[in-house]
């Protein structure tokens, strides 16, 4: 059972091990406040700002969940504009704060091609999420640097489509050794963020 902060700290068990404090919600906001990043209007559009790219989403409780590991973590979420996407949106995403989305418009390969075609100091890193010949395993990503970096992810059954894949300056791979052959997009996609973002 988590016991409340008492002031009396760290004493040990009956074996003699340290006790565990599980954080409560008021000692986590009061830790954040001291790291508030959440008064950015935009992550994505800062130095060494991240954006998810959901642009083939089959799913909506996918993009509710990446939209929150985004907030999370500091970084954007990319969606296309499809008329079931708001909802799938607010569904997943419960938190006060505004929602750092990007509407990929006017259609996804659009977006993506616009960002490709960025150059000189808007220069944009594009990262694709997949498992290829080529990829890079997690463990060897390098945490994000100055420039700003759109990681793109693939369609829950199809992957990243041919054209997409034109668009990307890498892959990365998250190695597995299970069965499965692959992991949720959501799961691959919080990962891969969490690394980048040099948070795990
Ligand atoms: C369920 S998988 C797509 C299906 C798979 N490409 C296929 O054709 O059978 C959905 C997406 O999750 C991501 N993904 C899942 N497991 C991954 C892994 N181990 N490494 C990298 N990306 C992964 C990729 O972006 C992939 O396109």
């Amino acid at each position: 059972m988590p016991s409340g902060k008492s002031g009396q700290e760290n004493h040990g068990n009956m074996s003699g091990k340290t006790r565990i404090h599980v954080k409560t919600r008021n000692e986590i906001k009061r830790e954040r406040r001291l790291v508030d990043t959440r008064n950015h209007k935009c992550w994505g559009w800062m130095p060494g700002g991240i954006v998810v790219a959901m642009l083939f989403p089959l799913h909506g409780a996918n993009i509710g969940t990446l939209l929150r590991t985004c907030e999370a973590a500091g970084a954007c979420l990319a969606v296309p504009h499809y008329p079931w996407v708001p909802q799938a949106l607010s569904k997943g995403y419960t938190i006060s704060q505004r929602a750092p989305v990007h509407w990929a418009k006017p259609t996804s390969m659009r977006w993506l091609e616009r960002e490709r075609q960025r150059t000189g100091d808007e220069y944009v890193n594009i990262i694709g999420v997949e498992l290829a010949d080529e990829a890079i395993r997690l463990p060897n990503l390098p945490v994000r640097g100055e420039r700003r970096t759109i990681i793109v992810l693939g369609h829950e059954q199809t992957g990243i489509p041919p054209e997409a894949l034109e668009m990307l300056d890498m892959t990365v791979e998250i190695p597995m050794v299970g069965s499965g052959s692959t992991l949720n997009v959501a799961v691959a996609g919080s990962l891969v963020l969490y690394k980048l973002a040099g948070l795990s």
